[in-house]
């Protein structure tokens, strides 16, 4: 079944500090992943995996960057999926954060301090290792992330995610960011894992 881009045009209008004209901009570039997506899938089925090579290869090089478009879309998803302020941690996610973190201000200065170290993806997770949150962070959209990992809250801290409004301040965009956070999403998602 083909991917679907979805409508987060909800979002425009209510996000403090990320313009309008940003949020349509990156809605463009994630409807953009999912095109790509979708002709990556069809393209795979067609071409002929007889010549698959780690050298080069057209049934490789699309198998190697499968997961750039399905990330790409995936992680934009749960991205503005937690965007739009409201509610607070609950109960329960503010005990893990403290077990995992210490307390919510080494959390967010963790969260803060992984943004400013990478060039693309920051998520918060709970592992399915130690069963305790983490935050990892992605180059490009398909490097870095760890396996048994469930994502509770996304950061996008590409530079196309803030540069029209805040230039190189990456800092800046990611404190704002937390003041945008939907955490009734994220409170849900915590509760399902
Ligand atoms: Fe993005």
């Amino acid at each position: 079944m083909a991917h679907e881009a979805r409508d987060f045009g909800y979002l425009l209008g209510t996000l403090e500090g990320i313009s309008d004209e940003l949020l349509e901009a990156h809605f463009g570039l994630y409807k953009g992943y999912v095109a790509r997506l979708n002709l990556m899938e069809e393209e795979l089925k067609k071409t002929d995996k007889g010549h698959a090579n780690y050298s080069w290869g057209h049934w490789s090089e699309l198998k190697r960057r499968e997961a750039v478009a399905f990330n790409g879309t995936y992680l934009h998803e749960l991205y503005f999926e937690n965007l739009q302020a409201k509610g607070d941690p609950s109960a329960e996610l503010k005990q893990a954060i403290d077990e995992s973190f210490g307390s919510y201000d080494e959390f967010l200065k963790d969260l803060k301090a992984t943004g400013l170290s990478t060039i693309g993806w920051v998520v918060l997770t709970k592992s399915r290792a130690d069963g305790k949150l983490h935050t990892y962070l992605l180059t490009e959209h398909h490097t870095g992330l760890p396996v048994l990992q469930d994502i509770i809250l996304v950061l996008d801290s590409f530079e196309h995610a803030f540069a029209m409004d805040y230039g190189t301040n990456r800092g800046g965009y990611i404190d704002t960011f937390v003041q945008n956070i939907n955490w009734e999403v994220v409170n849900q998602r915590f509760a399902e894992v």
